[in-house]
């Protein structure tokens, strides 16, 4: 258990409990504001995410960015956006279980310190990870479930909408779902 980020961040700067470790340029931590009550939770850093040390900064990074716009959302304001994996996977591929596994300790401190009361989770894996191992999200899309204290919602990968446009309505219907439930628990933006 960690008392701050800076402590939390300085650990995890060191992992090497995979071997994705062995293959990174840049570890991916996390960014935007360590008392957001929304967290954002992706799969992993791809390559642009590896080069730069931040989460979501290539082209699907753009669309997302575009998306919490549009709903009064900002990464250097009110939001934290991380991944399930802190470091690339090679060719971009899905983590695996076992890099998942290793790394997942490091996600549920950020949780604990940032205590957010929503979670998003962009895409299956971070869908199958945080809200269940079934999670389908054609079919399960923007539906909030409460665990603990904290309400779940996945929704599309931004990359995924990227390659299917007709996805699309679907991805800001679940954001503008997002806004309704943000003014419903009277949270501050
Ligand atoms: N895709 C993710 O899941 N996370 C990132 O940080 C970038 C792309």
């Amino acid at each position: 258990m960690y008392e701050n980020f800076t402590e939390l961040r300085k650990d995890c700067f060191a992992c090497q409990k995979c071997p994705l470790s062995e293959t990174r340029t840049n570890l991916v931590f996390g960014v935007g504001n360590e008392t957001a009550d929304i967290l954002f939770v992706g799969e992993g850093p791809g390559e642009n995410e590896d080069l730069q040390g931040e989460p979501f900064v290539g082209k699907a990074g753009k669309l997302l960015d575009k998306y919490l716009e549009v709903i009064d959302l900002d990464r250097n304001k009110n939001v934290y956006i991380a991944n399930i994996v802190k470091c690339r996977p090679p060719q971009n591929r899905d983590p695996l279980e076992d890099e998942q596994e290793a790394c997942i300790n490091w996600l549920r401190e950020q949780t604990k310190l940032i205590k957010p009361k929503i979670i998003v989770c962009l895409g299956r894996i971070a869908a199958q990870r945080l809200i269940s191992p079934d999670f389908k999200v054609t079919r399960q899309h923007g539906q909030f479930i409460k665990k603990g204290n904290i309400l779940f919602m996945g929704t599309f990968h931004p990359a995924a909408l990227l390659r299917n446009e007709a996805q699309k309505a679907d991805a800001l219907a679940d954001f503008q779902n997002l806004r309704e439930k943000i003014k419903e628990l009277e949270i501050k933006l």
